[in-house]
């Protein structure tokens, strides 16, 4: 299938800005774009235009203003460096130690071709760019570090170009979470402007390369500012979907507008959820909530049940059956000290449990998007 049906369906929409159509069936990969350079973080390249300064309407900047390109802006304050500690080790050495004893025994051939089947779930090739969105009921439950987590996965696991997407402009932590030292264009930029004439690699020249693989388009530049509106996330989703395979995006907080449209439009939805009676309640009247969408939402939902503490007492089990009674999956994922230490999210640190859980999510989260029409 050529670059050009596979972009069709994004173009469409974009030219009629509406709702996001569901796109067709997947049968194969989108054809490999030229690998992409590295750009120089901001930088204007291959003569794509460059955003007018200051907020505008998505779509609306008029061609013949002047433009100017933002300041490139540090994600944590310089001053800060020094403070950082050194990231641990989501296992303690002991643990690793004793894993590396068990790794001789027989349950290894069973764990490799477990690991297998589910590189190949997330390998799934895609003839249209998938959009998985990742909210919550409430703030601080971890949407940000799952965004983070998935982005690795995918990264680590597919080809094609995936790209992370702040939609949340409350000073947002995902930057941080994927390793970005500065930021520079926003999403508010981008919406003004992408234009469907654009290559890839024009659009990489706004975005940031992330260390272990894609891009990161940033709700803000750290600031506080304006929230992210409805039409800039549809135009920029849209928009952006012609280029990545995947596009893994960090919400804000339910019932915030924005949030509601990604979960609406998004071809797979990721729901974070706390590993307490009250979250897991909160996150039950969510999905009650995407029940009630016209289309089969909670078929292509997955709640990530995730542990902000080590000493989580909710039975998860049961937990998880109550929330399954909906009709969305549940993958839970533990508790890391590496990604409870904040800062960058690094594969090689996170503990074996929470890479196994990442990948099971990334996993269910793509077979869904991947089923969508
Ligand atoms: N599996 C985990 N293990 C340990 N700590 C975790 C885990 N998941 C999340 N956390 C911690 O929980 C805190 C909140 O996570 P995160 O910033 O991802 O939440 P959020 O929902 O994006 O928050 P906000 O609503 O502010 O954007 C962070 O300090 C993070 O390190
Ligand atoms: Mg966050």
């Amino acid at each position: 299938m050529s670059q050009g049906d596979w972009q069709h369906d994004a173009l469409r929409e974009l030219s009629q800005s509406g709702p996001a159509a569901e796109p067709s069936t997947p049968t194969s990969p989108p054809e490999q774009p030229e690998p992409p350079e590295d750009p120089p973080p901001g930088s204007s390249r291959m003569g794509a235009p460059v955003p007018a300064s200051g907020p505008q309407a998505a779509g609306s900047r008029d061609p013949r203003l002047p433009i100017q390109t933002p300041e490139s802006v540090p994600t944590v304050d310089p001053r800060l460096a020094g403070t950082l500690g050194r990231p641990l080790h989501g296992d303690s050495m002991a643990r690793r130690a004793r894993r590396s004893v068990r790794m001789l025994g027989s349950s290894v051939t069973r764990e490799v071709a477990e690991g297998t089947r589910l590189a190949q779930e997330v390998q799934q090739p895609v003839t249209t760019g998938r959009v998985i969105a990742v909210t919550s009921i409430r703030g601080g439950v971890g949407k940000s570090t799952v965004t983070a987590l998935l982005s690795r996965i995918f990264n680590h696991y597919r080809r094609d170009p995936v790209l992370a997407l702040e939609a949340d402009a409350a000073l947002g932590t995902l930057p941080v979470r994927l390793g970005a030292e500065s930021v520079r264009w926003s999403c508010s930029d981008l919406a003004q402007i992408l234009s469907p004439s654009m290559q890839l690699t024009d659009v990489i020249g706004y975005l940031v390369p992330v260390a272990d693989g894609g891009w990161l388009l940033p709700a803000s530049q750290g600031h506080v500012g304006p929230p992210l509106d409805v039409r800039t996330y549809r135009t920029v989703t849209l928009a952006l979907r012609r280029y990545f395979a995947v596009t893994v995006v960090d919400c804000e907080t339910l019932p915030g507008e924005v949030a509601r449209t990604a979960m609406d439009t998004a071809h797979a939805r990721v729901v974070a959820a706390p590993m307490t009676a009250e979250g897991v309640n909160g996150t039950r009247v969510v999905l009650d909530w995407l029940a009630q969408l016209p289309h089969a939402a909670l078929a292509s939902t997955v709640v990530a049940l995730t542990a902000s503490s080590p000493d989580t007492t909710l039975d998860v089990r049961g937990a998880s059956a109550y929330l399954r009674e909906t009709g969305a999956a549940v993958v839970s994922i533990p508790y890391d000290r590496h990604l409870g230490g904040g800062g960058p999210i690094l594969n090689a640190m996170l503990g074996r449990e929470t890479r196994e859980a990442a990948t099971t999510l990334a996993a269910e989260a793509m077979r869904r998007a991947v089923q969508v029409r």
